[in-house]
């Protein structure tokens, strides 16, 4: 980051929402879709989380590229230049490499040249931290435009044979602008919590410094995410009620004062078991894991962008996201929202996904384990566009090995 404290004017105390924006990939993968996959039910899945369908990244998308997407739609909203943002976080628990940051990746896919980057990764709970991080930057004045993202590709992380977990999750981004400012609004009390005794509830065995990639690793499926389905559940219930009653009661509110409660978009009945807690209806609670499944990081900026453009936030209303992941971990952020949602009109169709590229790395080629019958569906091109297959070229070993680089 370079502005210095002589660049960032008198003292900025508030961040304010003033961007919103989304990417989920057209490819959408239903219930149907999975019953060919694995022994499971369009009926199961709809009664026991909520979930009809969840999309899929294209072959050609990665987190950084979608989380590029999102960014770029939430800094035009904001009526900023890329170049104006000074910090970029991407919560995510799916970066495209384990270095560099997923972070480092969009500030060059956007055409920023000034921002500090960095990912945060506290899983499903990882946009609400970056969030609260974004507004500790902003309100000391060490950033005064902050690029926050949650972006996922949780696709190619999940063990196809595995109905307990495969069926849960999908991909996407979504991305907000924070911006300083001295008028009243913005977040108004913040909780965050981590309960290590949870730790191996949710998790990704393989591939770190306990069990480094290896064809054992491989083997055992250790690459794969694993759950606990139901210890999760009872402390997703449990927590995601106390979080977001914790953020209310610090910014000096009442549940009932909440217009509208944005939660991590896990399950319809954990949602439900969160609105009768807080004795309050479901028209309360924002929901569209119908639509997307599990896209832990992206889940509530999607579902943020998704609500103000689908006219459910206006400006004057007090909105709380929580959130809660592997770790485990919690956030919960209550907000006055101050910006205009008519913003964001048009904004869709002015920066497409067609115009953002990762710079591919130039010495390797990967081939992504991604079983047949999804590879097939996310090569499959879209809206008349095809897709170029660079270095992610899943089920297509042959291709891969004529990417090498003349010496
Ligand atoms: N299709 C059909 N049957 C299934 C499926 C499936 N996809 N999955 C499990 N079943 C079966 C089980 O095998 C079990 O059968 P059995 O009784 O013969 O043993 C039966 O259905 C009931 O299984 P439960 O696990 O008891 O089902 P439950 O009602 O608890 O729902 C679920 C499972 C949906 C996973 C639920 O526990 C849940 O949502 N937990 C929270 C998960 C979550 O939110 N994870 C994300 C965390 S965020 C992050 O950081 C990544």
């Amino acid at each position: 980051m370079s502005a210095s404290p002589a660049d960032q004017g008198p003292a900025m105390r508030r961040a304010h929402i003033t961007g919103w924006g989304r990417y989920a990939p057209a490819q959408v993968l239903t219930n149907a879709d999975l019953e060919r996959m694995v022994d499971t039910s369009d009926e199961w899945i709809r009664t026991r989380t909520g979930i009809r369908e969840r999309r899929v990244a294209a072959a050609n998308e990665t987190t950084a590229s979608m989380a590029a997407v999102a960014g770029l739609r939430a800094i035009a909203v904001a009526g900023l230049q890329p170049d104006d943002i000074d910090l970029i976080l991407v919560g995510t628990l799916t970066p495209d490499y384990w270095m560099p940051s997923t972070a480092a990746l969009v500030k060059e896919a956007i055409g920023n040249t000034r921002a500090a980057a960095m990912d945060v990764a506290a899983a499903c709970s990882g946009f609400v931290y970056a969030y609260a991080s974004a507004q500790a930057h902003v309100m000391s004045g060490l950033a005064r435009h902050a690029l926050v993202i949650g972006a996922e590709t949780l696709t190619r992380f999940l063990d196809y044979t595995d109905r307990n977990t495969c069926i849960l999750f999908g991909d996407g981004a979504g991305a907000v602008v924070l911006s300083a400012s001295d008028e009243p609004g913005g977040g108004l009390g913040i909780e965050l919590t981590t309960e290590p005794s949870g730790a191996y509830m949710i998790w990704l065995p393989g591939g770190g410094s306990k069990a480094p990639s290896s064809p054992g690793t491989i083997a055992r499926g250790e690459h794969h995410i694993r759950m606990e389905g139901k210890e999760t559940y009872r402390f997703a219930t449990r927590t995601l009620a106390s979080t977001a009653l914790a953020a209310v009661a610090r910014a000096g509110l009442q549940p009932s004062d909440i217009d509208l409660f944005i939660p991590h978009q896990a399950n319809i009945r954990i949602i439900e078991a969160v609105a009768k807690s807080l004795d309050l209806p479901m028209e309360r609670m924002f929901v569209n894991v119908d639509k997307y499944g599990n896209t832990s990081a992206a889940s509530i900026p999607i579902a943020l962008a998704e609500a103000v453009d689908g006219g459910r936030v206006k400006a004057g209303d007090r909105i709380v996201i929580v959130a809660f992941g592997a770790g485990f971990t919690s956030g919960a952020v209550a907000i006055e929202w101050t910006a205009d949602p008519a913003r964001s009109l048009g904004v869709d169709d002015r920066v497409r996904a067609q115009d953002v590229t990762i710079r591919p790395p130039l010495d390797w080629a990967s081939v992504d384990p991604i079983p047949p019958a999804l590879a097939a569906l996310t090569t499959v091109p879209v809206d008349g566009h095809e897709i170029v297959l660079d270095d992610v070229v899943p089920g297509e070993p042959a291709r891969a090995g004529q990417q090498e680089v003349p010496a």
